[in-house]
């Protein structure tokens, strides 16, 4: 496995602010000490069988009973509550029918250009047991995948929760990805069905979705893709392929608004979703019933308690693991209401956050570093114009938050009078792992406090040690968690090694490695310092050097490319790629833009090179190996530190450097 120690873990930085849990609240919370935080961490950890049974019999409800909490004899490979049949789609919707919720709003959805759609939990029941019948008339069975690729639209929802209920595994595709990435997902995934829509409204433009998903299945490219369910959002015109295509209106409103939840098992898929990984091309995570079900709602509800007539909006896309556990799993599996922003912020509009909060009255708010540091750039006096001060807790995700974001974040949106909750997870993990509660940590700026209940976390070295206070070291996972991920689609081996196994085990035991660097401070404060691996974190989108490189390569003009990250001050990173050209071809502008399109056509507009910088040669190893650390170096126009005896050629270096 190739793998470079990075600096990154070394940096240590010095932060001595202590903020106390909220107290601006009144309600009924999950855990609201300190004291009964640590309570729950050491019964969980004491009897983790009994910890994890309990909440799982509490939480979900089941058609039957599981027969065992935890299966661990073939690890890395996870089974929890087997024996138990359960249905995702009945835990977000129909318990809370039954239980006198029907007419609370479940869904406010804010449309793009203005409109708004409130879909009351029964509605949205309704709805989803009309598009779970639709998608067994197209002929969608119980553990057929089915792809979607679709903006921000209830139907997005919809469709998901509808998988959920017929036991079809979904696998969404963030519509920010270009053809050529959806058909390597497609073809993965042996995807039977694609959910799209005609269009999507991106930063006042319309993104072609269906043209992109017919670019996708040009000339049976994806053989197993039977048929195309497409919502209509922008009345955009699109190509129309009867023999496969199908009008979401078409099919949808007249079926039957009842549909039995299927009674599935705790290990079957509930859905795939492709992130990318230091090696090769992205990886489909798997996630499996009940353990992701219970892990979503439980963190959930941990962490954001909302509280009655509380509004929640968290603001990523469906598309990343965030949406999924925080937008729609989580939250409508707790009852909560929970909104979807089809819009972001962007030069035309720079308060639309904050229009929506004070629109709706949004009590909990959740977004990432990146979103944050833009709106401090552009200064305080865009979210001073609006009243936002229905907002009780902020949170954040997907990237380290630097001290100054965060304080930003505390005192010019939450005047003071907000909890933040800096969650550290992955789409590996199904929901948080590290996160502060509102009411019983105190936090540090830039820190994600302490492990959740039952989740064993730890820093150590490459021989398994745990480090000392405040040295770097590697983030691990001890022990098994129920929303863990199950495997790499299709690939077990590549599940194991990259995680399982890239350390060496610890007292015996595999232990999880997260692929992020991290430190604990003197108080046992975790403190996430980035990716170690060749992973990087471009606006909170996880992108891996090895694809964008693939991409550059599969040009005709190129030879070979390396990519590395730079510190961006809003991004967190920007790409640079190093690339040495086929001989005949020079360096020009006008190959650099074509090269930077290159890469939008061939994964996706996230995955843009900022810069594109031409070399005659790249810095390798004598065994060939290039050297990204040199290369990360001169990209923020450091000077090369440490070893490069390795070095094969020192002249590179040199000709780099110009
Ligand atoms: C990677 C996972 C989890 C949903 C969004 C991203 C980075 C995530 C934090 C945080 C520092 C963070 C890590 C992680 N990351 N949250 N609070 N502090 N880093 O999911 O695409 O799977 O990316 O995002 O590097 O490994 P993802």
């Amino acid at each position: 496995m190739s793998f470079e120690p990075s600096a990154r873990i070394e940096t240590v930085l010095q932060e001595e602010r202590v903020f106390k849990p909220s107290s601006n609240v009144l309600g009924k919370y999950s855990i609201s000490s300190f004291d009964q935080y640590q309570q729950l961490v050491d019964s969980a950890k004491s009897n983790p069988e009994k910890f994890w049974g309990d909440a799982a019999l509490k939480e979900l409800h089941w058609f039957k009973p599981f027969d065992i909490v935890l299966d661990w004899s073939n690890p890395p490979f996870a089974r929890w509550f087997d024996g138990g049949k359960t249905n995702v789609s009945y835990n977000c919707l129909d318990r809370h029918v039954l239980n006198g919720l029907g007419d609370k709003i479940a869904i406010i959805w804010e449309g793009e250009p203005g409109e708004v759609r409130r879909i009351t939990y029964k509605e949205l029941l309704i709805e989803v047991c009309r598009t779970a019948n639709a998608l067994k008339s197209m002929g969608i069975k119980k553990g057929d995948l089915v792809a979607l690729y679709m903006p921000m639209v209830p139907e997005a929802a919809i469709a998901m929760l509808a998988c959920a209920r017929i036991g079809a595994p979904h696998s969404v595709v963030f519509g920010g990805f270009s053809s050529e990435a959806l058909r390597d997902r497609l073809n993965d995934g042996q995807a039977k069905a694609v959910i799209t829509a005609d269009g999507g409204f991106r930063k006042d433009k319309i993104i072609s979705l269906k043209e992109a998903v017919d670019a996708a299945l040009i000339n049976n490219s994806c053989p197993t893709v039977k048929s195309v369910l497409i919502v209509k959002r922008t009345k955009t015109n699109i190509d129309f392929f009867p023999e496969r295509d199908i009008w979401w209106h078409e099919i949808v409103p007249s079926q039957s608004i009842e549909c039995l939840p299927e009674q599935m098992d705790s290990e079957d898929r509930l859905f795939v979703l492709y992130t990318s990984g230091s090696t090769g091309k992205p990886k489909g995570v798997v996630h499996s019933t009940s353990g992701y079900n219970l892990w979503a709602h439980l963190t959930f509800k941990w962490i954001f308690d909302v509280q009655k007539d509380e509004i929640y909006w968290c603001t990523a896309d469906v598309g990343w693991i965030t949406g999924h556990s925080y937008i729609v799993y989580g939250p409508l599996s707790n009852g909560a209401t929970t909104v979807m922003y089809e819009g972001v912020p962007r030069p035309s509009n720079p308060g639309a956050f904050w229009e929506v909060i004070q629109k709706h009255k949004i009590n909990i708010f959740y977004t990432a570093p990146t979103a944050i540091r833009a709106f401090m750039k552009s200064g305080r006096k865009i979210p001073d114009q609006y009243d936002l001060s229905s907002l009780r807790l902020l949170g954040t995700v997907g990237e380290p938050i630097n001290p100054e974001a965060w304080m930003w974040y505390r005192e010019i949106i939450g005047r003071n009078n907000c909890s933040i909750v800096d969650t550290w997870w992955q789409t590996e993990t199904g929901g948080v792992m590290i996160s502060p509660l509102p009411l019983a940590t105190s936090t540090k700026p830039g820190s994600a406090t302490f492990p959740l209940p039952g989740i064993q976390a730890d820093v150590v070295n490459s021989q398994g040690e745990t480090v000392q206070a405040d040295q770097g070291g590697y983030l691990v996972i001890k022990k098994p968690w129920p929303g863990m991920m199950r495997t790499v689609h299709g690939d077990p081996k590549r599940f194991r090694e990259t995680y399982w196994e890239y350390l060496e085990p610890i007292e015996g035991d595999l232990v999880y490695f997260a692929g992020d660097g991290a430190r604990r401070d003197k108080d046992g404060y975790f403190w996430i310092m980035g990716r170690v691996d060749d992973v990087i974190n471009v606006s909170g989108h996880r992108l891996g050097t090895m694809e964008i490189e693939s991409a550059l390569v599969s040009h005709d003009s190129v030879a070979e490319a390396a990519v590395v990250g730079k510190a961006d001050e809003i991004k967190g990173e920007s790409i640079v790629a190093f690339v040495t050209l086929e001989t005949d071809n020079a360096p020009s502008e006008v190959l650099m833009n074509d090269l930077k399109k290159h890469v939008i056509k061939e994964i996706g507009v996230i995955a843009k090179p900022e810069e594109i910088r031409f070399t005659n040669s790249l810095p390798k190893t004598r065994s060939g190996k290039i050297m990204r650390r040199l290369l990360r170096s001169l990209a923020s126009g450091e000077e090369v530190k440490g070893d490069i005896s390795t070095l094969e050629d020192k002249n590179v270096l040199d000709e780099l450097r110009k």
